[in-house]
């Protein structure tokens, strides 16, 4: 006998596991990244998406493109985003610019130093790397020095590495590398929003960031920018789609851009005035990122630094009264990202991190390499970047601190923070 089921439990029948509805526990995320969205970002992620030749969907994507020249401190016509995590722009900008046997100089200063040599390697670059002892940074004289004997055609460094929450100098390393021909490559996924940043006046080339860190939005599009420089470069190297490509368009002479979804060249024409197909625009994570430049630029980039710098003085004052030591050189800190040299009284640093997070809701960083086990990592970055957030961690991580071994005095963390805030005020 043959039994009539409705659909939906046909369907539950043939499916086993259907798991539970989606309900992740709320979070406080204080880690390097990612961090709490805006709230009006998580709107604009949930308002219908359009085709990328809807005329309506091109003007949103003139308006990002408008709104991140802003964010970026550029005139770039070439403002725009790529589809996928900040990688995905670091890996857009290093294929589409260096061509096999390329020399590219890799100032390294942490781990996401380390990331940009294994891109250029993959570009088939010479790499030349130069390192620092993490917890530094670089002197621009030790940069021309290397300008000067290997002669690259780019120079790819981070602004800011969560890895060690450093903090590099950029505004004199664009002159040094006009002066020895170099594209300078800048690597803001940590930093931009929260620290300044001067794409044109610094001289800076190219860039690339993500959204998850200071501009609050989630994980999944990477705005980069880039000038004129980089444009005949990428004009050489032009080679389109045999199905996609317009009668006259003219192909570049130099090697082809090995990677398809990351060609720039191609990209470029995806979002300018040609609006040549290439990808199907991340409708949603566009919207995401449009809104995360809206709220940015409503607060004002000074402003937005400001309040970063005085988040993360709150923050640090208090641990220290707390008896902590902060990682790094104090004169080269990252105003969105703290390090915390793990004392000795605590045996285990994962099981304080894993009580933060069981027991208040908090979601602070380990470290990767040469630190793992030796500092924690605490965030201040976007949305998550205020006085009562900074209030609830220290009390929280005062409290499990305290029960993990280390002496101090209950509630000096919160006072002294209290005191940054009341200075400030005054
Ligand atoms: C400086 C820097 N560059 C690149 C990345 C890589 O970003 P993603 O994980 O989004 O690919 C990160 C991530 O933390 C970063 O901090």
């Amino acid at each position: 006998m043959t039994v009539h089921r409705s659909f939906e439990e046909a369907e539950v029948a043939e499916v086993p596991e259907l798991f539970g509805e989606l309900d992740p526990s709320p979070r406080l995320l204080m880690g390097p990244g990612p961090v709490n969205l805006y709230p009006r970002v998580l709107r604009a992620m949930s308002v219908p998406i359009q085709g990328q030749f809807d005329p309506e969907f091109r003007r949103y994507m003139s308006q990002v493109m408008a709104l991140y020249r802003q964010v970026f401190r550029t005139r770039n016509e070439q403002t725009m985003l790529i589809d996928g995590t900040a990688r995905a722009g670091l890996e857009a900008c290093m294929h589409s610019v260096i061509a096999p046997g390329d020399k590219v100089l890799v100032p390294i200063f942490g781990r996401f130093g380390h990331l940009k040599t294994e891109i250029a390697k993959r570009a088939r670059a010479e790499v030349i790397s130069l390192e620092v002892d993490w917890g530094t940074v670089f002197e621009p004289g030790q940069i021309e020095a290397a300008l000067k004997q290997h002669k690259p055609r780019m120079v790819a460094i981070c602004q800011g590495d969560t890895s060690t929450t450093m903090l590099q100098p950029l505004a004199d390393i664009g002159a040094l590398c006009r002066k020895h021909d170099a594209i300078l490559f800048v690597d803001a996924t940590a930093s931009l929003v929260g620290n300044t940043f001067e794409t044109d006046a610094w001289q800076i080339d190219m860039v690339a960031t993500g959204l998850q860190k200071c501009l609050s939005g989630p994980p999944g599009v990477a705005p980069v920018t880039f000038n004129e420089r980089v444009v005949d470069i990428l004009k050489h190297r032009k080679h389109v789609e045999a199905g996609i490509k317009p009668p006259d368009l003219i192909e570049g002479n130099g090697p082809i851009i090995q990677s398809n979804y990351f060609d720039l060249a191609m990209i470029m024409d995806y979002w300018g005035p040609r609006a040549l197909n290439h990808h199907t625009e991340a409708a949603s994570m566009l919207y995401a990122a449009r809104e995360c430049a809206r709220v940015v630029l409503e607060e004002g980039l000074d402003q937005g630094v400001a309040r970063h710098v005085l988040t993360s003085e709150a923050l640090r004052a208090g641990l220290q009264a707390m008896g902590l030591e902060l990682y790094g050189d104090a004169r080269h800190r990252m105003a969105n990202v703290t390090g915390v040299i793990i004392p000795k009284a605590i045996k285990n640093g994962d099981k304080v991190r894993a009580e933060m997070l069981g027991d208040f809701g908090i979601e602070i960083g380990t470290s990767f390499g040469p630190l793992h086990g030796k500092v924690w990592r605490i965030g201040t970055m976007g949305y998550v970047c205020r006085k009562a957030n900074v209030l609830r961690c220290l009390a929280s991580f005062e409290t499990v601190l305290r029960r993990n071994g280390f002496a101090t005095t209950a509630g000096v963390g919160v006072d002294a923070a209290y005191k940054v805030y009341a200075d400030a005020a005054h």
